[in-house]
C-alpha cells in the first residue's frame, strides 16, 4: 500500500483532564499539556489525539458540546490551545482533535432553538417524533439510558439520543446540520491542527422508519444505518480533501467486511477505523478469540484500508488489568501487550499511563464515580430491585473511570498531578507506578515503549509488513510473521502464567526485543515472555 505519514505513526492518547493540572483546580488542562509535551515527546510518538475540550455543560466529560468554536474553561483558553499546536508542532509532534457530530449538547443554542416550537427552522435538525399512545416512538434503548427517546412537554414530541438524555442527535438528513458541521471542521483545520478522531461517527445514518427492535438489549440498531457512508463520503469531499489530514473513525459493531466501507482507499471516507470486536466483545483475555479477530481483520481490510490497534483508551479498562495480570506478572505482561500491539498490522494508540504500566481501580461507593454511564446503570439497576452493593461490584470491572483516574507523575502529594483537589479519587498505587520512577529505571516498562518506537521507525516491516499467523492452534502462544522486502518480523508471545515451548526454529533469528532478561532456554517462553525477531531474507 502506498507510504503516508499518518500509517507510520504512533499515536499517544492525552485525556487532558487528568492528564496534568497547571493552574490547580483539580482538573488537569492545556497548560499542562503544554508543560508535559517534552514527556510525551521523548516516548517518541508522532501524533497526540487530545479528548474534546470544547464549551460543554460536561455531563460526558467534553461529549455534549455547546459551543464547537471556543474552549471549555475548565480546558483553558483558545490561547492555550493554539500555543499547544504551535508548541507540539515545534516539537514535531502532531495534533488531532476529538469531533463528536452525532449529536451536540442539550445546551446547545441549535437545540434550544429546535426545542423552542414546532415549526422552528431549526427543529429539523434534531429529531423528533410524536409518541405512540403516550408512550415513546420505539423501544429502542440508548448507550446510556433505558431509552433513547426524551419527551417535551412543551412541544409534545419526543427527541433522538443515542447516548445521554444531554445529548441529543443532530439529524444528518438535513443539509443545512451538515454544512454547519463542515465549516466548523475547516475553521479547526485551518488552525493547523492535523485531523481528526471521529466519535460515535457510524451512529450518524438514521433508521427511514423507527420500528421497534426484537431484543432493545442488543443496541447495534444504533449503529451502520443508511445515509453513514453517504455523509462519510461528502465529509471527505467538502472538508477531508483539502487537508493532509489523519481521519480516525470510532465505528462500533462492524465487521471487517463493514468495516472496510468506512477505510478503502477507493472509496474516498476515513483512513482508519477503531472497531471494538475486541474491547466491546472481549470481557476478559481470549486469544483465540483475539487471534481469529486479527486474521479476519487483516484478511477483510485486505490491503485496501488501514486498521488500528489499541487495547484501551478512556472508554475501556486498562489494559494490564483488564486482559494481563495487573500484580504478580504487571510489569511482563505490559510489555508482552505492547510488543504485540506495536507489531501487528495498523496503527499502535497508546492511552496515556499505559507506558507506565497504569492500572484499573475500585472506588468503594458510587459516589466516587463519576462515569455517567456506569451512574445511569447503576440507578437503573438500583430502581429495578437489585442490591445496590451487588450493582457495584458488577459494574466496577468495565467503569470507564478505571482509565479516567489522574496521570502518576510522582510519588508526592496526588501523584504530582494536582497542587489542589483533583476531580476524580487517584489510584493509591501511584507510590509504586509513577512516571519518575519510570524513567529512573532503564528496565521500566516507558523504556520499552520507547525502544518499540524506535524500532517500527527503523523498520519498515513493522508498517508495511504482510501478516501471517503461525503456531495457531497454540492455546496460550500467539506467534505471527510480517514480511515486507528483505526483512521478517516475527513476534512470539507466550499469555499464559506458566512456561511453554515454541516449537518454530529461532536459531538464525536475530532477538530485537523481549521483556525478560536475557534468554534462558531458546525454545522455552517463560510466563508472559515476548519476544520479536528479526530474519534477513536472502
Ligand atoms: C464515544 C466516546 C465516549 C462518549 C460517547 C458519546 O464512545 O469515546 O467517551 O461517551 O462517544 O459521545
Amino acid at each position: 500500500m502506498e507510504r503516508k505519514w499518518w500509517k507510520e505513526s504512533v499515536v499517544y492518547q492525552v485525556y487532558w483532564r487528568s492528564f496534568y493540572d497547571s493552574d490547580g483546580d483539580g482538573y488537569g488542562d492545556l497548560r499542562g499539556v503544554i508543560e508535559k509535551l517534552d514527556y510525551i515527546r521523548s516516548l517518541g510518538v508522532d501524533v497526540i489525539w487530545l479528548n474534546p475540550f470544547y464549551v460543554s455543560p460536561d455531563k460526558d466529560n467534553g461529549y455534549d458540546i455547546s459551543d464547537y468554536y471556543s474552549v471549555m474553561p475548565k480546558a483553558g483558553t483558545m490561547q492555550d490551545f493554539e500555543e499547544l499546536l504551535m508548541e507540539a508542532h515545534k516539537r514535531g509532534l502532531k495534533v488531532i482533535m476529538d469531533l463528536v457530530v452525532n449529536h451536540t449538547s442539550n445546551e446547545h443554542a441549535w437545540f434550544k432553538e429546535s426545542k423552542s416550537s414546532i415549526d422552528n427552522p431549526k427543529r429539523d435538525w434534531y429529531i423528533w417524533r410524536d409518541g405512540k399512545q403516550h408512550q415513546p416512538p420505539n423501544n429502542w434503548r440508548s448507550y446510556f439510558c433505558p431509552s433513547s427517546w426524551e419527551y417535551d412537554e412543551v412541544t409534545e414530541q419526543y427527541y433522538f439520543h443515542s447516548f445521554a438524555v444531554e445529548q441529543p442527535d443532530l439529524n444528518w438528513k438535513n443539509e443545512d446540520v451538515r454544512e454547519e458541521i463542515y465549516k466548523m471542521m475547516h475553521f479547526w483545520l485551518q488552525k493547523g491542527i492535523n485531523g481528526f478522531r471521529l466519535d460515535a461517527i457510524a451512529l450518524l445514518g438514521k433508521p427511514e422508519e423507527y420500528l421497534d427492535a426484537e431484543n432493545p438489549y442488543d443496541i447495534r440498531y444504533l449503529t451502520n444505518n443508511p445515509g453513514v457512508h453517504d455523509y462519510l463520503h461528502e465529509m471527505n469531499r467538502k472538508v477531508f480533501s483539502y487537508y493532509d489530514a489523519l481521519t480516525v473513525g470510532e465505528v462500533a459493531f462492524v465487521t471487517p467486511e463493514e468495516g472496510l466501507l468506512y477505510v478503502d482507499e477507493a472509496r474516498n471516507e476515513l483512513n482508519t477505523l477503531f472497531h471494538f470486536e475486541v474491547c466491546d466483545e472481549m470481557p476478559t483475555w481470549d486469544l483465540q478469540r483475539f487471534k481469529e479477530i486479527q486474521k479476519h481483520w487483516y484478511e477483510g481490510l485486505g490491503g485496501k484500508g488501514w486498521n488500528s490497534q489499541f487495547l484501551n483508551n478512556h472508554d475501556h479498562t486498562r489494559l494490564v488489568t483488564r486482559y494481563g495480570n495487573d500484580l504478580e506478572y504487571r510489569i511482563e505482561s505490559a510489555k508482552l501487550f505492547a510488543a504485540m500491539l506495536h507489531s501487528l498490522p495498523g496503527i499502535p494508540y497508546i492511552y496515556q499511563g499505559e507506558e507506565i504500566g497504569m492500572t484499573g481501580v475500585r472506588f468503594n461507593s458510587i459516589n466516587d464515580y463519576n462515569d455517567i454511564s456506569m451512574k445511569n446503570k447503576f440507578n437503573e439497576l438500583v430502581e429495578n430491585g437489585q442490591d445496590p452493593e451487588d450493582v457495584l461490584k458488577l459494574l466496577q470491572p468495565l467503569s470507564r473511570d478505571n482509565s479516567r483516574t489522574p496521570m502518576h507523575w510522582n510519588d508526592g502529594r496526588c501523584a504530582g498531578f494536582t497542587t489542589g483537589k483533583p476531580w476524580i479519587n487517584i489510584n493509591p498505587n501511584y507510590q509504586n507506578i509513577n512516571i519518575e520512577k519510570a524513567l529512573q529505571d532503564n528496565d521500566s516498562i516507558f523504556y520499552f515503549y520507547k525502544k518499540l518506537i524506535t524500532l517500527r521507525k527503523n523498520h519498515l516491516v513493522f508498517i508495511y509488513g504482510d501478516f501471517q499467523p503461525i503456531l495457531e492452534e497454540k492455546d496460550e502462544l500467539y506467534a505471527y510473521l510480517r514480511t515486507y522486502q528483505n526483512e521478517t518480523l516475527l513476534f512470539i508471545g507466550n499469555f499464559s502464567e506458566r512456561k511453554l515451548p515454541v516449537e518454530y526454529n529461532l536459531s538464525g533469528a536475530d532477538l530485537l526485543i523481549s521483556n525478560y532478561k536475557g534468554i534462558e532456554e531458546l525454545n522455552i517462553l517463560r510466563p508472559y515472555e515476548a519476544r520479536l525477531y528479526l530474519i534477513e531474507n536472502v
